[in-house]
C-alpha cells in the first residue's frame, strides 16, 4: 500500500501572504496525520517565500511520522539538513522565478557534486532521493549518485491536456519506475496530482510514496484539512 506525504508548504504561502502568524504549517501537518498522512513533506526554499526555519524545526519536534525535507542542493541548505536531521531529504532543482518546481534534476551536469552531497547526508543516516524527469536515461545517471531512492517527477503527466498526451506521459513515468525497481531504488511520485489524476498513477504498484501538497492545501480551504487527507490517501491506496 502506497505511502501518502502531505507537502504543507502552501498552508505557509497564505500565513506569508500577510505575514502573519496563521495559518500554521506545524498545525496543518498535525492535522493531516490525524488523518492518516503517513509524512510531512516540505520545501525550504532558499527565498524562504512558503516554509520558514521555524517551521521545519519545529516540524520535526512535533510530527509523529516521517520529515521529508525538500531542498536544493546547496552548501546552506546541507548545513540546515544535518543539523535538523529529518527523515530524508529529497534533492530538488531551484530557480528563484518559478511558481513551483519546473522539472526533475540535472544529474548530468551536477553528477559530481551530488555524489558528495549524497554521500554527507546519507552519512548522517539521513535517507536521499533525487528527483527526476521521468526518463530511463536519468534513472541511469541518478543511480550512478548513490541515492536510496527516486521521486518520478509526475507533473508533465498531471499537464497532459489530452488523453493521448496523458498516456504517453503516464508511459514514461511507469517505464522509468521499472527501471528504478530493476537496480533497486526506493520509488516516490510527486508534483501536479490532484483528486482528478492520481487514480491512474496510484495504479501503478511500484510507487511507494507520493508527495501531494497544492492540491490537499487547496481542498482544505473548503472540506477542512483532515477530510482533504483522507480523500487523498483513500485514492493513492
Ligand atoms: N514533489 C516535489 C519534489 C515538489 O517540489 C513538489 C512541489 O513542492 C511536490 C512533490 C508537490 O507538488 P504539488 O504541490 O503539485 O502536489
Amino acid at each position: 500500500m502506497a505511502r501518502l506525504s502531505v507537502n504543507v508548504d502552501h498552508v505557509a504561502t497564505l500565513r506569508q501572504a500577510r505575514l502573519s502568524r496563521e495559518p500554521d504549517p506545524v498545525t496543518a501537518a498535525l492535522k493531516a496525520e490525524i488523518a492518516g498522512a503517513d509524512g510531512i513533506t516540505v520545501h525550504l526554499r532558499e527565498d524562504r517565500r512558503h516554509i520558514q526555519d521555524r517551521d521545519l524545526a519545529i516540524l520535526k519536534k512535533t510530527i509523529k511520522t516521517r520529515l521529508n525535507l525538500e531542498m536544493a542542493a546547496t552548501k546552506e541548505m546541507l548545513g540546515i539538513a544535518l543539523e535538523v536531521k529529518p527523515h530524508m531529504v529529497t534533492i530538488v532543482p531551484e530557480k528563484r522565478q518559478e511558481l513551483t518546481t519546473e522539472g526533475g534534476l540535472d544529474v548530468r551536469t551536477h553528477m559530481d557534486k551530488l555524489k558528495r552531497f549524497i554521500q554527507t547526508l546519507r552519512e548522517s543516516k539521513i535517507a536521499v532521493n533525487l528527483f527526476i524527469d521521468p526518463s530511463p536515461d536519468i534513472v541511469k545517471l541518478c543511480h550512478k549518485t548513490g541515492p536510496d531512492g527516486v521521486e518520478i517527477h509526475t507533473g508533465r503527466y498531471a499537464e497532459a491536456l489530452t488523453d493521448r498526451e496523458r498516456s504517453v506521459e503516464l508511459k514514461r513515468v511507469y517505464d522509468s519506475i521499472l527501471l528504478a525497481k530493476r537496480v533497486n531504488l526506493r520509488i516516490h511520485a510527486g508534483h501536479g496530482l490532484d483528486y482528478q489524476n492520481v487514480s491512474d498513477v496510484a495504479a501503478i504498484k511500484e510507487i511507494e510514496e507520493f508527495a501531494i501538497g497544492f492540491a490537499i492545501v487547496a481542498r482544505s480551504v473548503y472540506t477542512g484539512m483532515e477530510e482533504a487527507v483522507r480523500e487523498m490517501a483513500r485514492l493513492v491506496r
